[in-house]
């Protein structure tokens, strides 16, 4: 019987609950397909730090090393903010994407039909909607140096640096060139050239990179721009290439087109085992309440069989047996609406997975 090593990091807040959900449907994924998935639990972020005193145990980060795949929940909550940063959740988090080199992360933002009055937005400005925001994860402010708040001239005086190097924007230039390819090979770099040298260079090695790509249409778009474009018009973006931080805020934003955060994937992709998480955070004030959404994160474990473990149909069946939950009329709360029953994040888990289990290969 094939055999893959899952390391399962739950996290925080609404973590634990939504990785449960994920696991229940790979646990039917394993039983239709024949294969066996050895999913074994460590511990990351606030939930780390209490019980070992680091946000990343050296065990959890051998464990991911050792593993065909990491599938990840939340981090974070209010409880650990006094912290120092070193000590933070988030900082386990960010300690697995450079241990593992996870320097591109997909994001694909979907607007499922039978969802689209759960947006916000005009049905007519979602419908349909299908990109692919591509986000840097390992460059940017998040990790350059010099970094920190220290005291000059008897004020304090906070500085982070927003650094990358060429050899940097050219391998993520490529990833996304590279899904272009594979969609409608269309693809948007987005910036702020117009004030930041770092950026400059963005789209100077984003445009030189795409010669090779000839056949893919590259535009560029400065970040404000784009935050507005989202919400204005949409369907004129296929793959969207970015930094790390301008990604970070443009998928939250982008989340809305879908309706809820809580319907967002996403997979980080590097040299090593790959990591696949939902786009959201661990929403500490829902936690244990059973109304979380485990949709993206069952979601996500549909990109870990496409694209870490060579199960594309497996994959597929369970981003149907979302959209066939959903057309059901099945919701959970962020996604309530009239007519639809409303039901717990246990019970959403339970739904996905009876239908994987049962619909046809
Ligand atoms: C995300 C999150 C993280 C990030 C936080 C939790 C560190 O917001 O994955 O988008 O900023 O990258
Ligand atoms: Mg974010």
């Amino acid at each position: 019987m094939r055999q893959y090593r899952i390391a399962v990091l739950p996290g925080d807040g609404i973590g634990p609950e939504i990785v449960k959900e994920a696991r229940k449907v790979l646990g039917v994924v394993a039983e239709r397909a024949g294969v066996r998935f050895v999913m074994e639990e460590g511990l990351v972020g606030g939930a780390a730090y209490d019980r070992c005193g680091t946000p990343l145990p050296d065990e959890v980060m051998e464990l991911a090393l050792a593993s065909d795949a990491v599938l990840l929940g939340a981090v974070g909550g209010p409880q650990w903010e006094p912290l120092d940063y070193s000590l933070r959740p988030e900082r386990g988090l960010l300690g697995l994407r450079s241990g593992l080199g996870l320097f591109a992360n997909l994001r694909p933002v979907v607007v499922f039909e039978d969802l689209i009055d759960a947006s916000p937005l005009k049905p007519d400005v979602v419908r349909g909607i299908d990109l692919m925001i591509v986000r840097e994860l390992m460059g940017d402010a998040y990790f350059g140096k010099p970094r920190g708040v220290r005291v000059e001239n008897g004020q304090r005086i906070g500085i982070n640096t927003m650094v990358y190097t060429e050899a940097e924007i050219r391998r993520i230039a490529k990833v996304a060139f590279e899904l272009a390819r594979g969609r409608r090979r269309k693809l948007l770099s987005v910036d702020k050239a117009n004030v930041l040298e770092v950026t400059e260079l963005w789209r100077d090695v984003v445009t030189e990179t795409g010669r090779n790509y000839p056949d893919v249409e590259l535009r560029h778009m400065y970040v404000d721009n784009c935050a507005m474009q989202l919400i204005r018009n949409p369907g004129q973006f296929d793959v969207i290439v970015t930094t790390n931080m301008f990604g970070d805020i443009l998928s939250d934003e982008a989340s809305m087109l879908t309706g809820s955060l809580g319907m967002l994937p996403s997979a980080s992709q590097g040299e090593k085992t790959a990591m696949y998480e939902p786009s959201h955070g661990s929403a500490p004030d829902i936690a244990g309440k059973n109304i979380a959404n485990p949709l993206a994160t069952i979601l996500s474990a549909a990109m870990m069989l496409r694209h870490s473990l060579g199960m594309p149909e497996e994959a597929a069946i369970v981003e149907k047996a979302v959209r066939t939950v959903l057309k059901e009329g099945f919701r959970t709360e962020d996604i309530r609406q009239a007519g639809a029953v409303v039901v717990g994040t246990a019970e959403m888990g339970d739904l996905v997975a009876e239908r994987v289990g049962a619909l046809p290969a």
